[in-house]
């Protein structure tokens, strides 16, 4: 399917120059939306996955109904101060200062199978980041899947050795 259709491209927001990627328009459309999950879920069968993280907000859009189709877990990645019980943490860079993600210390089990999944791959740092608490707590980062690369910005780099699932580039 021709997914980029459904996105709506704002310009200037969230500050003059971005042209932010608006995956909302494609979530409103129940058969485009579908597809893509189908097609997120056959990349999770592939690799024989026990479980899906991802980090808040729109990972969780993306990954909840493929570990409902999976019936595997979805373990959530939140910022700093979210997450009511013990976590492990990591510090991540953002374009201009940084953040906290946290995840909480026994979401995953040593050698469980994990996918991440986000809505964008952008600099590649929250994947990087989200990456880490996995391997923190042993799980395996058998792939990463996004609906969207944003491929001026090389966060494919800091993906090296893993695989990874994108529906679209820009
Ligand atoms: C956006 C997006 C990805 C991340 C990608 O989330 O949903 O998670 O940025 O950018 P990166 O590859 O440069 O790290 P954001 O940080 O805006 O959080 P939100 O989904 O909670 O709004």
């Amino acid at each position: 399917m021709d997914y980029k259709q459904y996105i709506t491209v704002v310009e200037d927001w969230p500050k003059e120059g971005i042209k932010f990627k608006d995956i909302t328009t494609l979530m409103d459309n129940g058969t485009a939306f579908k597809s893509a999950v189908d097609e997120i879920v056959e990349y999770a069968k592939e690799r024989e996955i026990d479980l899906v993280v991802g980090p808040e907000a729109r990972g969780f859009i993306i990954g909840c109904p493929v570990s409902y189709a999976m019936e595997v877990g979805f373990a959530p990645v939140r910022k700093e101060g979210k997450l009511p019980r013990e976590t492990i943490k990591v510090d991540y860079g953002l374009e201009y200062g940084s953040d906290v993600l946290t995840i909480h210390k026994d979401a995953i089990k040593p050698g469980q199978r994990v996918l991440i999944t986000d809505d964008l791959l952008a600099t590649g740092g929250t994947i990087e980041a989200t990456i880490n608490l996995v391997e923190q707590l042993g799980g395996v980062v058998v792939g990463c899947a996004f609906l969207v690369e944003l491929t001026y910005l090389h966060g494919r780099e800091k993906l090296e050795g893993y695989d990874v699932l994108t529906l679209m580039e820009y």
